[in-house]
């Protein structure tokens, strides 16, 4: 496997806060890779800088072999990296049908007003293959704010993949989730790696799911990297324990 990602040596300050300090990790082409550390870590941040919203002060993030460091989230996604927000990005009085095609004909138009039909075509096409890939069709025509919250976080993974990103980020995915949802959520996130070979990279409190679900974990504490390595290795390490596993059990 090869590197997609590579976050080298990135850092940011708010104020006098270091909120990520010299932070470097790699995520491998079709793996899932998660971000995890006690509360106020620096693992949004990091994942900000990751995905554009923020500008790192020194560092680089490379993607695909490109140089992205900074790019805005627009250029980000047209560089095939997509991020699903951590705070709901869904258009409530709109319906699933058309929070999808607005997504989905960012990549099909390049932006554009003006759209040929065969674009919009295109567009149609990739909306009907999301909705029934992330079981939506029957939520069609309602809604997006009558959905459940399960199946709303489901609708923001399906936008942030209407573009067909090679990449995708994952900001606390179950957050608010039932426990039903929460393995759903997991479920289809093995699927998208595992069977479409998309590259998963997710920040994420549920320890017991990061450690089911990742193939690499990299450990936040105190807006450094205290470790990273194979699930049962950052599991097993004493430091960790320490610095997570002490405060959250
Ligand atoms: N825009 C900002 N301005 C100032 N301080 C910030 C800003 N964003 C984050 N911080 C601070 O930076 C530190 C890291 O925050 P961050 O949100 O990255 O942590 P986190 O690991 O995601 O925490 P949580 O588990 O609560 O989501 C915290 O002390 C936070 O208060
Ligand atoms: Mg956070």
């Amino acid at each position: 496997m090869s590197a997609i990602l590579s976050v080298d040596g990135v850092s940011v300050q708010f104020g006098a806060l270091k909120a990520v300090q010299e932070v470097s990790f790699q995520a491998m082409a079709g793996a899932i890779t998660a971000v995890i550390g006690p509360n106020g870590a620096g693992k949004s941040t990091l994942f900000n800088l990751v995905s554009g919203a923020i500008r790192p002060s020194a560092g680089t993030v490379r993607f695909d072999g490109r140089d992205v460091t900074g790019l805005p989230p627009d250029r980000m996604l047209d560089a095939g990296l997509s991020r699903s927000f951590q705070i709901t990005n869904l258009f409530f009085e709109l319906p699933v049908r058309e929070n999808l095609r607005l997504a989905a004909q960012y990549l099909e138009q390049g932006h554009g007003l003006l759209r040929p039909l065969s674009r919009s075509a295109r567009a149609a096409q990739r909306v009907e293959e999301l909705l029934a890939q992330f079981e939506l069709a029957r939520k069609a025509d309602e809604l997006a704010g009558f959905l459940s919250h399960g199946e709303q976080r489901r609708l923001e993974i399906a936008v942030a993949l209407a573009s067909r990103p090679r990449m995708l980020l994952l900001d606390e995915p179950t957050q608010g989730m039932s426990h039903a949802d929460t393995r759903d959520t997991e479920v289809l996130i093995r699927r998208l790696a595992r069977e479409d070979g998309l590259s998963i990279l997710l920040v994420e409190h549920d320890v017991d799911l990061v450690m089911d679900l990742s193939d690499h974990v990299v450990v936040m504490h105190q807006g450094q990297k205290l470790a990273e390595g194979a699930p049962a290795a950052v599991r097993a390490n004493a430091a960790v324990q320490a610095a997570y596993f002490g405060e959250a059990h």
